[in-house]
């Protein structure tokens, strides 16, 4: 078991019944105290290993640590330091959210039945659902429910928070108050670790993220170390766009896209800035790459170019999932 970590897996396998493998091999390490995005396109494997790791389904192969202790055997030691939202949370149509919260605080033998009502008051207030507390549950919208869903997983002060795609179903509003919440819990020292196939989303609230594609982890650490990890596009501001093109191509720079007086591309291998950084920083005086970068930016000027803006655009998770993958990411869901 890593020191400080709060969910540790080697070789987690999951193999669906007659399907393919939906979690291959799985390494994942959640530091003590992150807000970790676990970050991958649809079908990639996390509610999978969200449900293994919460004891809602068997490994294939492989084990798992949650709080230091080994899942599912000890699951029911576990469970009740876990707040969990999984997809699609199990809500009863027929009563109010407010009924939903109060039968789910009902449920957890640790819970203080008379601080039940305030406890649930509570939750509804973090969530934003206090106005709709009395309406059924079956005519909440897929936001509202997720948000009740949330509800129940902060009944409790909780050491770990699960969440599986939190906002999905939220417009950018409850986005937002769902980000702002996470990063109050993590404040609060909660260790949250969140799945998500947004990976703007990821970058916004997250301080460690792990990346799947297909079953298999690609990458996982530090979010600004992942960025990083990727190079940024060149970006050049000019009225003469044409000429900029040509010259760049002739000077190997791939994948050239114009957008008005914005033309930007791929710089040549070796001529990338490996610090994420915007270009403009002025870092690194004398390096190779910012050398090759001078004479890209030379090249223009001697060719008659008016470059109004030269530099390096800062690469983001996206870039560094398409540069670990070579595949797009499917935002579509
Ligand atoms: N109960 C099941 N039986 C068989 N195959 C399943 C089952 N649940 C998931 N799968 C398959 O396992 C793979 C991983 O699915 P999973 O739901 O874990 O992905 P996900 O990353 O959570 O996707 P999404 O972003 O759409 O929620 C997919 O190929 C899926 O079709
Ligand atoms: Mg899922």
């Amino acid at each position: 078991m890593t020191e400080g970590a709060v969910i540790e897996t080697r070789g987690l396998t999951k193999q669906y019944r007659g399907g393919q493998l939906a979690v291959d091999h799985l390494d994942l390490t959640v530091p003590a105290g992150s807000v970790f995005g676990f970050l991958g396109p649809n079908g990639s494997g996390k509610t999978t290993t969200i449900r293994m790791l919460m004891g809602l389904i068997d490994p294939t192969a492989g084990t798992a640590r949650v709080l230091g202790e080994p899942v599912p055997r000890a699951v029911r030691a576990v469970l009740p330091h876990v707040g969990a939202l999984i997809e699609g949370p199990a809500l009863y149509g027929h009563m109010t959210g407010r009924d939903n919260l109060l039968r789910f605080d009902a449920a957890d033998p640790t819970a203080d039945p008379r601080s039940r009502g305030a406890r649930v008051g509570a939750a509804l207030e973090r969530v934003g659902l206090t106005a709709a507390a009395g309406k059924k549950a079956k005519a909440y919208s897929l936001g509202m429910k997720q948000r009740l869903g949330l509800a129940a997983a902060l009944l409790q002060p909780r050491r770990l928070l699960v969440l599986d795609e939190p906002t999905n179903g939220l417009d950018p509003q409850g986005m937002r108050e769902i980000r702002a919440l996470v990063r109050e819990l993590a404040a609060d020292g909660t260790t949250v670790f969140l799945s998500s196939h947004l990976l703007d989303e990821i970058e916004q609230v997250c301080t460690h993220a792990a990346v799947m594609t297909r079953g298999r982890l690609v990458t996982q650490g530090p979010v600004a170390e992942l960025s990083a990890g990727a190079r940024g596009r060149l970006a050049v501001t000019t009225p003469d766009p044409a000429d900029a093109v040509r010259i760049l191509k002739e000077l190997g720079v791939t994948d050239l896209v114009v957008d008005g007086d914005l033309v930007t591309g791929e710089p040549p291998t070796g001529s990338g800035g490996s610090s994420g950084g915007s270009g403009s920083d002025g870092d690194g005086g004398g390096d190779r790459e910012t050398t090759d970068l001078a004479e890209l930016n030379a090249a223009l000027v001697h060719g008659g170019v008016r470059v109004r803006a030269f530099g390096l655009q800062r690469a983001s998770l996206e870039d560094a999932f398409v540069a670990l993958t070579g595949e797009g990411f499917d935002v579509a869901g």
